[in-house]
């Protein structure tokens, strides 16, 4: 026995290198043959094969290592193979900072400062998907330079109440609008040799309870409202990973779902990518196993033992080894799972043809900038308040702590470390160099022992010196606010800034309020105020961008991506009580259905304070000569509605032209209307252009529960052309046979 140990080991060293220079040149020559074969199912069959080969190599251990994490932010790689570990980081709108091995304390690199995107409801209020790929594209430089492999975003967790403290993570209430802009955006970051992780999947849409809320929702409501997104994400992004979301659907926890996962993501949606668990969002070994999770992340490890070992405490761990030993699991469904990882890293980290990433140069600025600048939304601008003119010598009030308040840090997993952050009111200096600029904090976010009977009053003196007020207040990211973890408690304003507000415009009427926020807020003082800038979290940039549209440099072509309801009980979630939000403690029924938003307020006739789709330009526009290219339709055809656009006014600008479908005549309930395309244009003062939108018949279908598929009624639609939900230019009839 003594003497065949050594024989033994020579002989499967013998083995493992016969093995490695097989797979070796088999990638080699594989490598080869994908170059001078250019076609996809080609590509794809050398690359299962590949899969295969390693899959061949590894031992019942190994794959099992592969499911689970090594660190908080990692899962391993095969060391023996030379095969790498799998890093990832949130997302979505930044590179998160370093985090240690196996807590969540920062590790205090001085290499990880990046460039704060705009948070994506920003990026969503630009209703311009290209800018969304440049947006993507830049992110995952970040993320590769910074040796990312996976991105942890962008959310696609429809808005369906103003109280979900992570919406501004989010890109609004609308399916469409969503997955048109979540598509540019994988792509994007892929072309990095980074995956994006499409999160959370699914009907994650509030922080209250959301490790075991359960959500009942019908399936209408599923397939039209909150699954689109995550579809086009998989279908047309070819998103490598999804992360599973952390509530439960019909008593079952999302990260390991067997309807959401197995059927819909995998089977019908044909995803060949790896799900990848909320942190902490895996309960049981066999769910995990058999219900689609493939990666399992951030679960409780076991501290008591080597840290070498603490994470086979996972579920996906000894457990799970376990079970695929003793047979109850099969073998297989581990090796449909390790294929899945593999592929993903054949994708990231085994491409040695990705590039190498970069970091805080000027390109990502500039995107930032931009998408920050045609993200921010003018909601209301009475007697032309804005633009102020930089050139004269005004004295502007700038009140408010959020003038001065970091919004890259706080809000949860999303927080960043930014290379630089420039706030609005250093953006504001900046920018109005003519001007004498006096800022007083108004209202204070933190306990502090600062009277706030006194920063009111020297924030009304301010204000009565000044020929202009700016409030610049909002949100925040404290808990409580736009922040993960919890929801907010009420519509309103937090810190009395609606009492400070109407003070500050007793003193002085002409004032502007920035609103610096993720969510819609109530506005009592609405009428009281000369002009309203929905602002957002913009990162980096923030600063620079506001100062860009106050002083016109950029004229606003922002659309909101949500409505604002007036009050709370007019947002259709809250309309029906409890048990619709937040629910129960166990459980809560979506028992608005599909009228999420815009299509509630429209369909029950309740105005909104700002609709779904409004923003102001500094410039008017009209859309004119709307027509369809034929007035019946039959199922395969495509609908291309024509208009001209001029820009009536006198600067240049951009409209978001915006496309609404309805049929009032149909045999389930509908929305009065529903997007189905937009398209922004940019134009000279003065100028028209004619353009097109082509939407599909098949987009006309509703899901039909009686069929559980799609059903394209027959009949008539009216089609509603305009630049908001409520801006409807002209509305005309086709037919459906
Ligand atoms: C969040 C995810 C995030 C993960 C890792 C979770 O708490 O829900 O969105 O990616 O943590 O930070």
């Amino acid at each position: 026995m003594i003497l065949l140990k050594p024989v033994y080991k020579c002989f499967s060293v013998a083995v493992s290198i016969l093995l490695m220079s097989f797979y070796c040149t088999r990638i080699y020559s594989q490598q080869q043959l994908i170059s001078s074969l250019p076609a996809d199912q080609t590509r794809l069959e050398i690359r299962a094969s590949k899969i295969d080969s390693i899959l061949f190599l590894l031992t019942l251990k190994e794959k099992i290592s592969m499911c689970h994490a090594q660190s908080q932010f990692s899962s391993p790689g095969i060391p023996r193979l030379g095969i790498p570990e799998l890093w990832m980081s949130d997302g979505p709108h930044g590179i998160r900072a370093e985090i240690n091995w196996s807590d969540w304390d920062y590790s205090d690199w001085t290499n990880d400062y990046i460039t704060a995107f705009p948070a994506l409801t920003c990026l969503s209020a630009t209703f311009n998907p290209s800018l969304s790929n440049q947006y993507g594209v830049s992110i995952g430089e970040e993320a590769r330079y910074r040796k990312k492999d996976v991105l942890l975003g962008p959310g696609v967790n429809i808005y369906r109440t103003p109280l979900n403290g992570r919406n501004f993570e989010y890109m609004g209430e609308d399916p469409y609008l969503a997955s048109r802009m979540v598509v540019p955006y994988i792509k994007g970051v892929q072309m990095n040799g980074v995956a994006a992780c499409v999160k959370h999947f699914a009907l994650n849409n509030q922080e209250l309870w959301r490790n075991h809320v359960n959500v009942q929702v019908s399936d209408r409501a599923l397939y039209e409202i909150y699954l689109p997104a995550f579809e086009a994400a998989v279908k047309q992004g070819k998103t490598w990973s999804i992360m599973g979301a952390y509530n439960q659907f019909r008593g079952q926890h999302c990260s390991h779902h067997e309807l959401l996962l197995n059927k819909i993501l995998k089977t019908d949606w044909s995803f060949d990518g790896v799900v990848i668990s909320d942190w902490g969002g895996t309960h049981s070994t066999k769910e995990a196993a058999l219900n689609g999770l493939d990666i399992e992340m951030g679960s409780p490890i076991n501290t008591k033992t080597s840290p070498r070992k603490a994470f086979d405490a996972n579920f996906l761990g000894t457990n799970f080894l376990e079970l695929v030993k003793s047979g109850e699991i099969d073998e297989r469904i581990l090796n449909d799972k390790v294929r899945r990882i593999l592929r993903l890293m054949m994708r990231t980290t085994l491409d040695s043809s990705r590039p190498l990433g970069k970091i805080n140069n000027i390109e990502h600025s500039q995107v930032a900038r931009q998408v920050a600048t045609e993200g921010i939304v003018l909601l209301k601008n009475k007697d032309d308040f804005f633009p102020l003119n930089p050139v004269k010598k005004l004295t502007i009030a700038v009140i408010g702590e959020n003038a001065v308040k970091s919004m890259t840090t706080g809000g949860g997993s999303s927080e960043l470390k930014a290379n630089y952050e420039i706030s609005p009111l250093e953006g504001l200096q900046k920018r109005f160099k003519n001007a004498s600029i006096i800022f007083s904090k108004g209202y204070t976010s933190e306990d502090s022992n600062q009277n706030h009977t006194s920063l009111i009053k020297d924030a009304l003196v301010t204000a009565s010196l000044a020929d202009v007020v700016l409030f610049i207040g909002g949100l925040n990211k404290n808990r409580g606010q736009d922040c993960e973890a919890a929801d907010r408690d009420e519509l309103k304003l937090p810190y009395n800034q609606d009492y400070l507000i109407n003070e500050l415009q007793k003193v002085n009427p002409n004032i502007g309020v920035l609103l610096v926020s993720g969510n819609a807020v109530s506005m009592p003082w609405i009428s009281d105020v000369k002009a309203v800038l929905q602002t957002w979290y913009l990162g980096s940039e923030a600063g620079n961008a506001i100062a860009d549209i106050i002083s016109g440099d950029a004229n606003p072509s922002g659309k909101l991506p949500f409505s604002f309801p007036v009050k709370l009980t007019d947002n259709s979630a809250h309309f029906f009580g409890e048990l619709s939000y937040p629910g129960d403690g166990e459980t809560q029924y979506y028992k608005e259905g599909i009228l999420v938003g815009y299509r509630w307020h429209d369909t029950k006739n309740i105005k909104p304070l700002f609709s779904f789709g409004h923003g102001l330009s500094y410039s008017s526009f009209k859309i004119k000569d709307i027509k369809s290219d034929k007035k019946i339709y039959t199922a395969n055809d495509s609908i291309n509605i024509t208009y001209t656009l001029k820009n009536t006014g006198s600067k240049d600008g951009a409209e978001v032209v915006q496309v609404y479908v309805g049929m009032s005549n149909s045999k389930v309930l509908r929305a009065l209307k529903e997007l189905k395309g937009f398209k922004k244009t940019y134009l000279g003062a003065g100028i028209q252009t004619s353009e097109i939108i082509t939407i599909h018949v098949s987009d006309l279908s509703f899901y039909d529960e009686s069929i559980s598929n799609w059903n394209l009624e027959k009949g008539s639609y009216t089609i509603y052309v305009g630049n908001a939900s409520d801006g409807v230019s002209e509305q005309i009839n086709i037919k459906v046979k």
